[in-house]
């Protein structure tokens, strides 16, 4: 279950405007459950959780393993939506020095040559013992036609026709149902092909075949992540206080000249996490004059660079700090070796045990320098949790924007740099 703590930002607001902005809340939220609001054509991430695809689901999972125990590399080229939820969820996860199942690559999200030729050069080395990398690739875009994807599209293709006699079986493609140039490719080929509903935008996807294929293949159990978002949304169904009450917060936080909202987390795994929140709140709230720009950092490091400004700068910050309750590893400090670093009233004492007292003295601190905080608990850092607080994050977002009289699930502003991009590129 995930537990919001608003009160340290609360007592920024008057009973008043807090009370007006939780009306707007509940507003935007019957609007969601009515069908009622902007943009309700495009809710199928909530339906998705309602009328589980049990079928998919296994054969999703039947997928991923078959790749997770058979390939080397597994390259997932897509941007925005196509691909950071997926990074977000293996990043909590995957330990990051564990050999388990294939590496995970990203690609098709920027489009630097200098990266996609170093790319090249490693999928093309020998593995120690002289055999050939066997590599998997996994190409995401909803409209089939995202350029930074599509040209690295080409160029994974090429290497993969060009390197194996089963190229055809070793491309997949996840797109919509008909539209984009994608489709035509995926035709032509007769490459396998997973459809991303129509009715799910690409920053609500991590829950369809998008983020769950990659997800699988990582070797993490997309039953289990899938199962924790259910429960939270049946939870939310029955009382959503929680989010209306942050939803209520961050509005009325706003109406006071609250631009920034920085989401840290003194778990380095999370820091992905951050950035698929960063996307799905971005994108969906910057509009019209209007929102609380999303900044993701990493504590303790970032308090070596940000602490400063958070501590001391401009008042304009809302801060979320993603806890996680239990974290599993036991490691302790050292003792038994003549360290001579004064460290010794810390020996025997656990990492995270250290961590937490590091993240309640900078949750002290920043209260001091009148920042307002929520924090965001979940209990443990497992598939579960990480399922529920995907779809927490998925109702906050779409309740939060409607509260400020916009449409969450489009991006109309992303199409003008695409528009610059090509009239320079001759297109
Ligand atoms: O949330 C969104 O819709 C966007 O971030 C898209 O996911 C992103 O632009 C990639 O688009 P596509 O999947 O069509 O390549």
């Amino acid at each position: 279950m995930i537990k919001a703590n608003i009160s340290r930002a609360r007592k920024f607001l008057t009973d008043q405007e807090y009370i007006h902005a939780h009306s707007l809340a509940k507003k935007g939220l019957n609007d969601l459950r009515q069908r009622t609001g902007l943009g309700s054509e495009r809710l199928g991430w909530r339906d998705l959780l309602e009328k589980p695809n049990l079928d998919l689901l296994a054969q999703l999972t039947q997928l991923g393993k078959k790749i997770h125990d058979s390939v080397d590399v597994f390259i997932v080229c897509g941007i925005g939506g196509s691909y950071l939820g997926a990074k977000a969820v293996i990043d909590a996860l995957k330990p990051p020095f564990t050999p388990n199942g294939p590496e995970i690559l990203f690609a098709g999200h920027h489009m630097s040559g200098a990266y996609l030729k170093d790319l090249l050069l490693y999928l093309k080395t020998s593995k120690a013992d002289g055999s050939r990398k066997s590599v998997v690739l996994n190409v995401i875009s909803k409209s089939g036609n995202t350029l930074e994807t599509a040209l690295s599209f080409r160029v994974l293709r090429k290497f993969i026709h060009e390197e194996f006699d089963d190229a055809v079986e070793r491309i997949i493609c996840t797109t919509s149902e008909q539209d984009g140039v994608l489709n035509e490719v995926i035709e032509k080929e007769g490459y396998q092909k997973f459809i991303i509903p129509s009715d799910v935008g690409g920053r609500f996807s991590v829950l369809t075949s998008v983020g769950l294929l990659p997800i699988a293949v990582a070797g993490i159990s997309i039953e289990e992540l899938f199962e924790g978002a259910v429960s939270n949304y049946k939870l939310l169904e029955e009382n959503a206080d929680v989010v209306l009450e942050y939803a209520a917060l961050r509005n009325a936080l706003h109406s006071k000249g609250i631009t920034i909202d920085i989401f840290a987390s003194f778990e380095p795994e999370l820091l992905s996490f951050g950035r698929w929140i960063q996307q799905l709140l971005g994108e969906s709230e910057g509009k019209d004059g209007k929102g609380i720009f999303p900044a993701v950092a990493g504590f303790s490091t970032d308090l070596h660079s940000l602490g400063q400004f958070i501590q001391d700068g401009t008042r304009s910050l809302l801060e979320t700090f993603l806890v996680v309750d239990q974290v599993d590893t036991q490691l302790s400090v050292p003792s038994g070796f003549d360290f001579g670093d004064g460290l010794e009233y810390l020996e025997g004492d656990s990492f995270h045990s250290i961590n937490s007292k590091a993240e309640l003295g900078t949750i002290e601190a920043h209260c001091e320098g009148q920042v307002p905080i929520v924090t965001i608990h979940m209990p443990e850092l497992t598939a579960k949790s990480i399922g529920a607080l995907i779809y927490f994050y998925e109702l906050l977002t779409s309740i939060f924007v409607y509260s400020l009289g916009i449409n969450p699930f489009n991006q109309p502003g992303v199409e003008d740099y695409k528009k610059a991009m090509y009239r320079l590129l001759g297109n």
